[in-house]
């Protein structure tokens, strides 16, 4: 019997120096993707993965964030006083339940490894999800990207990793997983390593951001060693406890835009401006119109 997935980690203390100026006041992860600030998008995943407990590892100038997870107080009167029930609806359907999220800060850039070790006293004795909030996902058939890794979890139990497969000159730059020879849709993980140099990443599967783990990930990281970049990286903690436990890689087959980046932010617009039944045709039409004679 595996335990519930009740809690996830979002780590937003990036400093979001891909995307400058924009994120100069304001954290990247409260940027629009359509209507919706990219955060909205990944923590609304993990709520229709079955999560209940959202927990924030901020940083400085981050307060807004917090702000978004409470009650507009002065704006949901207003809205409710004009008439606009429709898009006060909307904004309470959005709310965590009061006590359902939680906030603490990393103080310190020292990597994601650490990120997620800021959550241990919240989290306590449970496993738990992490998903990185650049990384917005689009479901597929089989439903959202977290969602299919609690799927996977409660089949397989142990510690799961969300991958997709990317080019083979991209390998560098993110974390990358060996796997045997079973390599379905979901599959046991060999081997992990995070940033490997170019033409050495055992395969083209990257780790795209998110994770179910046992909360033994703790101990591991408590030790603070530094890895790829100087950081204490996350992998490198999988890598020592996937000695003791297993680990499952699950191939997502939606589409995941990577919204830290201005090429995965602009396409992520597009693409979720074109699953909007109200704006599909008219950003289609603006968009023929922008590429005509390209
Ligand atoms: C982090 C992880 C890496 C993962 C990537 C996905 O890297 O360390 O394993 O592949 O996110 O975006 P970062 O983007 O923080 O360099």
């Amino acid at each position: 019997m595996t335990k519930r997935i009740r809690k996830a980690v979002f780590p937003v203390a990036g400093l979001g120096t891909r995307f400058l100026p924009a994120t100069k006041s304001v954290p990247k992860e409260m940027m629009t993707v359509v209507d919706r600030p990219v955060l909205q998008h990944v923590v609304d995943e993990a709520r229709e993965a079955g999560i209940e407990h959202f927990i924030f590892i901020t940083g400085r100038n981050k307060g807004v964030i917090e702000d978004h997870f409470d009650i507009a107080y002065e704006l949901e009167e207003t809205l409710q006083r004009r008439g606009k029930l429709k898009e006060w609806e909307a904004l309470k359907a959005d709310l965590p339940a009061a006590g359902a999220t939680s906030f603490t800060r990393q103080q310190e850039p020292l990597g994601l490894g650490h990120a997620v070790w800021c959550a241990r006293e919240i989290v306590g004795d449970e496993p738990f999800a992490v998903l990185l909030p650049d990384m917005v996902t689009m479901a597929s058939e089989q439903g959202r990207c977290l969602a299919q890794c609690v799927d996977a979890y409660e089949k397989h139990g142990g510690n799961i990793i969300a991958v997709e497969e990317v080019a083979s000159d991209e390998t560098h730059q993110y974390g990358v997983v060996a796997i045997g020879k079973d390599s379905g849709h979901t599959f046991e993980i060999t081997g992990m390593v995070e940033k490997p140099p170019k033409g050495t990443a055992p395969s083209n599967l990257i780790i795209s951001g998110r994770y179910i783990l046992g909360p033994e990930i703790f101990s591991i990281l408590e030790k603070g060693e530094k890895g790829a970049g100087g950081e204490i990286q996350l992998t490198d903690g999988m890598k020592i406890l996937a000695k003791s436990q297993s680990f499952h890689g699950v191939r997502f087959d939606g589409k995941t835009y990577d919204c830290g980046a201005k090429l995965g932010f602009l396409a992520a617009n597009i693409a979720f401006g074109l699953a909007n039944p109200n704006l599909a045709p008219l950003l289609l039409a603006e968009l023929k119109k922008l590429t005509s004679g390209l």
